[in-house]
């Protein structure tokens, strides 16, 4: 038994949402689309999950951000997919592929097969174990990926009301979830191995400014040292962290973000991979010419840097699959994808924007003691990423601007005097 779509989309996250709002854009027929999603609700914008979504007051909660209003675009809800004829399998994992036959197999054991296949299936968040360490599945261990991640953390929270957690990790989710706990009324203690927070994009001096912004809301930060077992009570609960440097921490709560992998196996074998990902052209197809792949599972040519990337946010994963449904739809007026990377962070009343790469020599310009500062990345000669703490609009327009143009920096000093201004001239 099984059914047949002409596209079909493997994962319904962010990607996945995307995708469907171009195809309908672009006059898919009601009946030709497929979307399988192992997560039981309709696409959803990720980035609300370690922010609005654990706020203590009136937190975001579905139907309120299904994509895509992330983007300012339509919001789609089981109904719109339902109205648009787009066949939603929600709660359903796809076991194994055949990219040969074009079929797949889900844990129902029901055959779907496609003429086209978008692979959107994001990424898994690392667990301890995989670093040779236990303990992930005590009840007051939380790690953040998907909604059901999401409702744990704010159960395990909403217990911990005025008590202790260790944040394990200081790169994204660890940033974000440490100033929801504080939110929260929760005392947190970060724990990472590096010399400083986002180690991956910051800079000492940037990473300084938070670190102290966040010391000042009372978060205490352990440096240079990584978790080496949890204490557990005789129900299984974590009641302190040992660290490798001798530290313990008494604490209610952990939250463990120490990275993810991209969920490619489903095509090991039978798809070459690249960079962790699955490895596409600047169409966004595979090696198999009947299967794309988008979204944090794609590794793509990043034409204005020249080379292969993997990128793990979601603005990238919204222009992927809207230019992946592009190509297979209008393959002759579709050029190949030409992105620039963006990031973006909001914790407390903070806000940054860094666009570009940070490669090369860092010249750092405004306030650092105030709430607007920033950093521009200078490589052979050339402005190639910009970083804004708390710029406008129109500064982040600007900056973003500038980057992609990728101007001819003479003089690094005279760069730094110009700071802003730069960007706003270019
Ligand atoms: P995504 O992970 O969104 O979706 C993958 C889907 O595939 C999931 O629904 C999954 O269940 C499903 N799936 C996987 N395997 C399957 C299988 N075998 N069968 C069926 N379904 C399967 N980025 C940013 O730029 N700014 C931000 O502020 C944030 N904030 C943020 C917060 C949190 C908590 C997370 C976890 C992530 C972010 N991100 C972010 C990153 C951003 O959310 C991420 O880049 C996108 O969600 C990637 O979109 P994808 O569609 O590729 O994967
Ligand atoms: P990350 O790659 O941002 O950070 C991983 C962190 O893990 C590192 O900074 C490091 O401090 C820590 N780490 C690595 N090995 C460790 C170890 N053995 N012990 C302790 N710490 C260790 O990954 P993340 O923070 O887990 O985020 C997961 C994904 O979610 C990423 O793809 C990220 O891009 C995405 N995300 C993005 C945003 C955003 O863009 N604003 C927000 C949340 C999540």
């Amino acid at each position: 038994m099984g059914r047949a779509f002409v596209y079909v989309i493997v994962g319904g996250g962010v990607a996945a949402g995307y995708a469907a709002l171009e195809f309908t854009k672009r006059g898919v027929p009601p009946g030709e689309l497929c979307i399988i999603s192992e997560e039981p609700v309709a696409p959803y914008e990720r980035p609300a999950l370690s922010k609005g979504y654990l706020l203590p007051e009136a937190p975001a909660r579905l139907p309120s951000f299904h994509t895509c209003v992330g983007a300012n675009q339509e919001r789609l809800t089981p109904k719109w997919y339902n109205e648009h004829g787009i066949e939603l399998v929600l709660g359903t994992r796809v076991k194994s592929a055949d990219v040969r036959r074009k079929t797949l197999v889900t844990a129902t054991g029901e055959t779907i097969s496609y003429k086209i296949l978008i692979i959107a299936t994001g990424a898994r968040a690392l667990k301890l174990e995989e670093f040779g360490l236990s303990g992930s599945d005590a009840e007051n261990v939380c790690y953040l990926r998907d909604l059901a991640d999401a409702n744990r953390l704010v159960n395990v929270m909403k217990s911990c009301s005025g008590g202790n957690a260790v944040v394990i990790g200081g790169g994204y989710i660890g940033m974000e979830c440490a100033a929801s706990l504080v939110i929260n009324k929760i005392n947190v203690t970060m724990v990472f191995p590096e010399a400083h927070c986002m180690a991956r994009l910051f800079t000492p001096k940037i990473a300084s400014y938070y670190e102290e912004y966040y010391k000042s809301k009372g978060v205490k930060f352990v440096k240079g040292t990584v978790l080496l077992s949890f204490d557990m009570d005789s129900n299984g609960k974590v009641v302190a962290v040992n660290l490798r440097d001798g530290n313990r921490l008494p604490t209610d709560m952990v939250v463990v973000g120490i990275g993810i992998r991209p969920n490619t196996s489903l095509f090991e074998g039978q798809l070459t991979l690249e960079k962790g990902g699955i490895k596409v052209t600047g169409r966004l197809q595979s090696s198999n010419s009947s299967v794309y792949a988008v979204g944090d599972v794609a590794a793509f040519p990043l034409k204005l840097l020249g080379e292969t990337r993997r990128l793990e946010h979601v603005d990238s994963a919204r222009k992927s699959a809207k230019h992946a449904v592009a190509a297979i739809m209008e393959p002759d007026k579709t050029d190949e994808f030409d992105y620039l990377p963006f990031f973006y962070s909001r914790v407390f009343t903070l806000s940054w924007q860094f666009y570009g790469d940070n490669v090369g020599e860092v010249v750092h310009y405004g306030n650092f003691s105030g709430t607007t500062f920033g950093a521009y990345w200078v490589n052979k000669g050339r402005l190639v990423g910009s970083f804004l703490e708390g710029g406008t609009k129109e500064e982040y327009e600007a900056i973003a601007k500038a980057t992609r143009l990728q101007p001819v920096v003479e003089d690094l000093a005279e760069l730094e005097t110009q700071g802003l201004g730069f960007a706003l001239a270019v």
